[in-house]
Protein backbone atom coordinates (compact mmCIF):
# COMPACT_ATOMS: atom_id res chain seq x y z
CA UNK A 1 0.00 0.00 0.00
CA UNK A 2 1.30 2.97 -1.17
CA UNK A 3 -0.25 6.48 0.43
CA UNK A 4 0.16 10.24 0.13
CA UNK A 5 -0.16 13.24 1.93
CA UNK A 6 -1.09 16.29 0.34
CA UNK A 7 -1.54 19.99 1.39
CA UNK A 8 -0.88 23.27 0.60
CA UNK A 9 2.66 24.26 0.95
CA UNK A 10 3.94 20.61 2.35
CA UNK A 11 5.72 22.18 5.33
CA UNK A 12 2.87 21.40 8.08
CA UNK A 13 0.22 19.52 8.01
CA UNK A 14 1.23 16.64 5.12
CA UNK A 15 4.78 16.47 6.58
CA UNK A 16 2.94 15.75 10.48
CA UNK A 17 0.44 13.38 8.54
CA UNK A 18 3.62 11.55 7.05
CA UNK A 19 5.46 11.67 10.69
CA UNK A 20 2.45 10.55 13.05
CA UNK A 21 1.33 7.94 10.30
CA UNK A 22 4.92 6.44 9.91
CA UNK A 23 5.26 6.42 13.63
CA UNK A 24 1.63 4.25 13.98
CA UNK A 25 3.15 2.12 11.60
CA UNK A 26 6.03 1.45 12.95
CA UNK A 27 4.07 0.94 16.86
CA UNK A 28 1.77 -1.86 15.42
CA UNK A 29 4.84 -3.14 13.33
CA UNK A 30 2.95 -2.72 9.98
CA UNK A 31 4.17 -1.70 6.64
CA UNK A 32 3.54 0.81 4.06
CA UNK A 33 4.65 3.47 1.62
CA UNK A 34 4.43 6.50 2.93
CA UNK A 35 5.17 10.42 1.95
CA UNK A 36 4.00 13.96 1.82
CA UNK A 37 3.71 16.62 -1.06
CA UNK A 38 2.40 20.10 -1.43
CA UNK A 39 0.11 21.44 -3.95
CA UNK A 40 2.29 24.13 -4.53
CA UNK A 41 5.80 25.01 -4.73
CA UNK A 42 6.88 28.01 -2.56
CA UNK A 43 8.81 25.72 0.02
CA UNK A 44 10.77 23.25 -2.39
CA UNK A 45 13.41 22.25 -0.53
CA UNK A 46 12.63 23.60 2.61
CA UNK A 47 12.31 21.77 5.70
CA UNK A 48 8.75 21.62 7.84
CA UNK A 49 8.09 24.84 9.29
CA UNK A 50 9.92 24.96 13.06
CA UNK A 51 6.88 25.47 14.84
CA UNK A 52 5.20 22.19 13.15
CA UNK A 53 8.41 21.24 13.86
CA UNK A 54 8.63 21.69 17.68
CA UNK A 55 5.03 20.47 18.58
CA UNK A 56 5.60 17.76 16.63
CA UNK A 57 8.41 16.95 18.91
CA UNK A 58 6.62 17.84 22.05
CA UNK A 59 4.57 15.48 20.92
CA UNK A 60 6.38 12.43 20.49
CA UNK A 61 7.11 12.45 16.97
CA UNK A 62 10.46 13.56 14.29
CA UNK A 63 9.86 15.15 10.95
CA UNK A 64 12.47 14.23 8.91
CA UNK A 65 10.46 15.33 5.01
CA UNK A 66 12.04 17.97 3.10
CA UNK A 67 9.07 19.87 0.95
CA UNK A 68 8.06 18.98 -2.41
CA UNK A 69 5.68 19.70 -5.06
CA UNK A 70 2.80 16.92 -6.29
CA UNK A 71 3.61 15.98 -9.50
CA UNK A 72 1.35 13.82 -12.47
CA UNK A 73 3.48 10.52 -11.49
CA UNK A 74 2.70 10.54 -7.77
CA UNK A 75 -1.01 10.30 -8.75
CA UNK A 76 -0.38 7.09 -11.05
CA UNK A 77 2.92 5.54 -8.24
CA UNK A 78 0.00 6.26 -4.89
CA UNK A 79 -2.90 3.73 -4.28
CA UNK A 80 -4.46 6.52 -1.63
CA UNK A 81 -3.69 10.09 -1.37
CA UNK A 82 -4.85 12.40 1.14
CA UNK A 83 -6.14 15.94 1.45
CA UNK A 84 -6.85 18.51 4.04
CA UNK A 85 -9.45 20.55 3.01
CA UNK A 86 -11.94 20.99 0.52
CA UNK A 87 -9.29 23.57 -1.17
CA UNK A 88 -6.78 20.64 -1.56
CA UNK A 89 -9.52 18.31 -2.37
CA UNK A 90 -10.40 20.86 -5.21
CA UNK A 91 -6.91 21.62 -6.17
CA UNK A 92 -6.35 17.41 -6.30
CA UNK A 93 -9.17 16.66 -8.44
CA UNK A 94 -8.20 19.41 -11.20
CA UNK A 95 -4.77 17.52 -11.32
CA UNK A 96 -5.34 14.15 -10.88
CA UNK A 97 -4.89 12.28 -14.54
CA UNK A 98 -7.94 10.48 -15.73
CA UNK A 99 -8.66 7.49 -13.79
CA UNK A 100 -6.71 8.70 -10.82
CA UNK A 101 -9.70 10.49 -9.12
CA UNK A 102 -10.50 7.22 -7.07
CA UNK A 103 -7.61 7.54 -5.02
CA UNK A 104 -8.10 11.03 -3.62
CA UNK A 105 -9.80 11.06 -0.19
CA UNK A 106 -10.63 14.05 2.57
CA UNK A 107 -8.46 13.09 5.54
CA UNK A 108 -10.68 13.87 7.53
CA UNK A 109 -13.39 11.46 6.29
CA UNK A 110 -11.44 8.79 8.47
CA UNK A 111 -11.71 10.91 11.68
CA UNK A 112 -13.49 8.81 14.87
CA UNK A 113 -13.03 10.60 17.60
CA UNK A 114 -13.32 14.32 16.32
CA UNK A 115 -16.10 13.46 14.18
CA UNK A 116 -17.24 16.76 12.92
CA UNK A 117 -14.50 17.71 11.50
CA UNK A 118 -14.60 18.66 8.18
CA UNK A 119 -10.70 19.91 7.43
CA UNK A 120 -7.64 19.65 8.87
CA UNK A 121 -6.88 24.36 8.93
CA UNK A 122 -3.93 25.67 7.71
CA UNK A 123 -2.02 26.47 10.92
CA UNK A 124 0.53 29.04 9.18
CA UNK A 125 -0.57 32.01 10.11
CA UNK A 126 -2.21 31.29 13.52
CA UNK A 127 -0.60 30.55 16.86
CA UNK A 128 -0.05 27.50 19.21
CA UNK A 129 -3.31 25.75 19.58
CA UNK A 130 -3.61 25.71 15.63
CA UNK A 131 -0.53 23.27 15.31
CA UNK A 132 -2.09 21.51 17.89
CA UNK A 133 -5.16 21.13 16.56
CA UNK A 134 -3.48 19.81 13.61
CA UNK A 135 -1.97 16.94 15.44
CA UNK A 136 -5.20 16.18 17.38
CA UNK A 137 -6.88 16.02 13.91
CA UNK A 138 -4.06 13.80 12.38
CA UNK A 139 -3.41 11.50 14.98
CA UNK A 140 -7.17 10.77 14.80
CA UNK A 141 -7.25 10.35 10.97
CA UNK A 142 -4.21 8.38 10.88
CA UNK A 143 -5.85 5.97 13.62
CA UNK A 144 -9.10 5.50 11.05
CA UNK A 145 -6.73 5.26 7.87
CA UNK A 146 -5.14 1.96 9.85
CA UNK A 147 -8.24 1.03 10.56
CA UNK A 148 -10.54 1.17 7.69
CA UNK A 149 -7.67 0.72 5.06
CA UNK A 150 -4.81 -1.46 6.16
CA UNK A 151 -5.90 -3.95 8.38
P1 LIG B 1 0.71 23.62 4.88
O1 LIG B 1 0.75 25.13 5.43
O2 LIG B 1 -0.13 23.65 3.62
O3 LIG B 1 0.06 22.88 5.99
O4 LIG B 1 2.14 23.21 4.64
C1 LIG B 1 1.12 26.21 4.63
C2 LIG B 1 2.44 26.55 4.53
C3 LIG B 1 2.82 27.64 3.77
C4 LIG B 1 1.87 28.37 3.11
C5 LIG B 1 0.55 28.02 3.20
C6 LIG B 1 0.18 26.93 3.95
N1 LIG B 1 2.27 29.50 2.36
O5 LIG B 1 1.38 30.20 1.85
O6 LIG B 1 3.46 29.78 2.25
Amino acid sequence: MKLLFVCLGNICRSPMAEAIFKQKLHERHLTAEVDSAGLENYHEGDQADSRMRAHAVRRGYTITHISRPITRDDFHQFDLIFGMDAQNMRALKSRAPQGTEHKLRLITNYCEKFRLADSVPDPYYGGDSGFETVIDLLEDACEGIIAHELT
